[in-house]
């Protein structure tokens, strides 16, 4: 899937681009029927809500998990990436976001970018967000809300904050976003929800502004987010363990568009397990350390 002229100027515009109903009901099946099993596993890859056994995120899953794999290699999801890198990508993070009816917890208001810079010394801004609906995502089950534009303010100043949910996340105060959501519109367009059916696809810049409320209602809102860098631009630290942060830079090599429906062998680096040095961090930078 390649971007039009038209999509280009909105993506610089905005900041995201967004794509309704993409996979279809089939394909998104394949994905969905694995969450069940994945989320039951007691492994450090499943972060739980606070005071919850409910799953807030389960990172890692194409490393364990054949159809998730696929979805990681998938040309509807690679392509536009390199199309605005004009170059190949690596997969930084992979996470199966929960927020289950009735347990999923906020987000705070963040950008991605801040966290990559701060935690992994991630050089630059070149890396993306994909993500895709196994839910329908509706205005009622904690839909995404972005600051639109609010990429160009490049990165904001954050605190780290590891009190309001059970994951660590650098946030952005209210006064600035109260700014910045002014800037966009006020209301009328600083903050804008994509909804749509399950197998919809959002593609969003590192730096663009986003939260997400908490999930009240009885419906489950499973979304699967692809972090793509850049190769250049690989981190440059594993302050993380390497199933939130990869550590593997090598460019992803797409799979047939048809991959989900007609599955072919794939590769599953942790099939058996993770290895131990996947735990093992350091706070120094790599290159600095064999210097
Ligand atoms: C995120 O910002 O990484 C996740 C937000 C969400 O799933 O609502
Ligand atoms: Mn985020």
């Amino acid at each position: 899937m390649r971007l039009t002229a038209e999509q280009r100027t909105t993506f610089d515009r905005d900041g995201y681009l967004f794509f309704p109903g993409l996979f279809t009901p089939a394909e998104v099946a394949t994905l969905n029927d694995e969450v069940p099993a994945l989320y039951a596993r007691r492994d450090a890859f499943n972060v739980r809500e606070k005071g919850s056994d409910a799953v807030r995120t389960n990172f890692a899953a194409h490393m364990v998990n054949a159809p998730f794999a696929r979805l990681g290699r998938h040309p509807r999801m690679i392509r536009p990436v390199e199309d605005l890198f004009g170059e190949q990508v690596y997969m930084h993070q992979y996470k199966i976001n929960g927020k289950m009816a009735f347990e999923g917890d906020v987000w705070q208001w963040h950008q991605d970018y801040g966290t990559w810079l701060n935690d992994d010394h991630m050089p630059t801004e070149k890396a993306m967000n994909i993500a895709i609906f196994l839910d329908e995502v509706n205005a009622f089950n904690g839909p995404l809300m972005f600051i639109p534009g609010s990429h160009k303010r490049g990165v904001i100043d954050a605190q780290h904050d590891l009190a309001t949910t059970s994951y660590p996340l650098w946030v952005i105060d209210d006064g600035l976003i109260s700014q910045l959501v002014d800037r966009a519109g006020g209301r009328h367009g600083g903050i804008v929800s994509p909804t749509g059916p399950a197998g919809s696809m959002i593609l969003f810049h590192s730096c663009l502004v986003h939260a997400s409320s908490s999930n009240l209602t009885p419906w489950n809102r499973v979304s699967v987010y692809l972090s793509l860098c850049a190769v250049s631009n690989h981190i440059r630290r594993h302050k993380r363990p390497e199933y939130i942060a990869h550590r593997d830079f090598t460019p992803i090599e797409c799979l047939p568009d048809d991959c989900l429906l007609n599955p072919q062998p794939i590769d599953l680096p942790w099939a058996a397990g993770m290895p131990a040095s996947a735990l093992e961090t350091s706070p120094t930078d790599f290159d600095t350390m064999s210097a």
